[in-house]
């Protein structure tokens, strides 16, 4: 059995996950490593971005880590043989519902944010979104073609009472180990599954977490708020596609999107999938430039959450913030190192 399945996908995946490597050999040299194709790789391989050995290897290891899929080479093959539908594929999967974004502002990089140093010095926020449901999976979606010309497409947002209170508990349960707030994002003011989300959210604080301060928000006023003072949340829980958007805001409090690492949950006992939560990014990929921190952090999430050792999930962490402090740099945070620079940087940290 594998301990950690690496799956460095499209673009800059790979030279991140390279990074992810060297760290773990460093760290645990005895953990097993074993990598397979993902995403474009694998349909340029496989005829499919998401193989049955891939997921079943997935399922069979402690902890997976992905890099990045997609790409403008991928852009006219159909919809479920996209790089893209093999990571949601794999999420689905391997049932990891809960998804914990960390925006968290590292001290060294508190000038490194397009926002002011006080908005974002000593930012520690959590975003957990739910990552199986929702409008990314609903049915019916399908694009036709209308008999006077033109197209209609259709996506469905879809949400059960199970699937909001699953993922809201993980949120009441992190919180209590945190400042104790959460926050929940949706627009009941227009969409019935807002309705929904906000009912469940609070029949379930009612219930089991009165001693959790829980308050509502629009998540278009959540968009606004997270960039005007992001330091009033702590745990902001919130659906598929809202999550996706707001933690890209998020991340730039952070200095960089290439900072900002995620670990994505299901029911105990099962592997948790660790990704950073930026993209190939076609514009710097082969280019050797990608910051692998939010890679390196995503194994520092696993370390805590998946393989057992928050004793070196702490080391990491620091080695990190003591890389950032003697002033390593990639592109994206204002300096000149490459990814392996940055990882030799880290590695000297630890
Ligand atoms: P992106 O996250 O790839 O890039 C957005 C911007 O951030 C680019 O300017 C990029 O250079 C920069 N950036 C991202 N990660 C960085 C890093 N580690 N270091 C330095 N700079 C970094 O988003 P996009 O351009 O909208 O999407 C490109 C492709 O990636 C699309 O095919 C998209 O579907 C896919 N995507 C994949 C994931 C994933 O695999 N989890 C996430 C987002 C987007
Ligand atoms: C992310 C990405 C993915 C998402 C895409 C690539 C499917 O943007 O992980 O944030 O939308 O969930
Ligand atoms: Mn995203």
């Amino acid at each position: 059995m594998t301990d950690l399945l690496l799956l460095p996908g499209d673009g800059i995946g790979p030279e991140v996950t390279a990074q992810v490597r060297r760290v773990a050999a460093k760290l645990i040299p005895e953990l097993t490593i074993d990598e397979r194709p993902f995403g474009g790789t694998s349909f340029d391989q496989l005829g499919t971005p998401l193989s049955d050995e891939t997921l079943a290897t997935a399922k069979a290891a402690k902890a997976v880590l992905m890099g990045a899929v997609g790409g403008p080479q991928y852009a006219n093959v159909p919809r479920d043989k996209r790089p893209e539908a093999g990571l949601l594929g794999l999420r689905a999967g391997m049932g990891v519902f809960a998804n914990l974004r960390p925006a968290l502002c590292f001290q060294p990089l508190a000038d490194a944010s397009t926002l002011k140093r006080e908005v974002v010095e000593g930012l520690d926020f959590m975003i957990v979104r739910e990552l199986t449901g929702g409008i990314y999976f609903g049915s019916p979606r399908f694009i036709e073609e209308l008999p006077g010309g033109g197209k209609r497409a259709v996506d469905t947002q879809v949400y059960t009472t199970p699937e909001i209170e699953r993922v809201a508990r993980v949120a009441f349960e992190l919180a209590r180990g945190r400042r104790n707030k959460v926050t929940s994002a949706e627009k009941s003011n227009v969409m019935d599954s807002g309705l929904l989300w906000r009912e469940v959210v609070t029949d379930l604080h009612r219930r089991e977490y009165a001693d959790v301060a829980l308050e509502h928000i629009l998540a278009d006023n959540a968009a606004m708020q997270i960039v005007k003072n992001p330091k009033q949340f702590d745990v902001m829980v919130t659906d598929n596609l809202f999550g996706d958007i707001l933690s890209d805001a998020a991340a730039q409090l952070t200095g960089s999107l290439g900072m900002l690492p995620s670990a994505a949950l299901g029911l105990p006992g099962t592997p948790g999938l660790y990704e950073p939560i930026h993209g190939s990014a076609p514009d710097i990929a082969g280019k050797g430039i990608a910051n692998p921190l939010a890679a390196i952090l995503s194994f520092e999430m696993a370390l805590r959450w998946s393989l057992g050792r928050p004793d070196l999930a702490a080391r990491l962490y620091a080695a990190v913030e003591r890389a950032l402090e003697s002033g390593a740099r990639t592109p994206d945070l204002g300096g000149a190192l490459t990814s392996e620079q940055m990882g030799d940087a880290v590695l000297a940290a630890l």
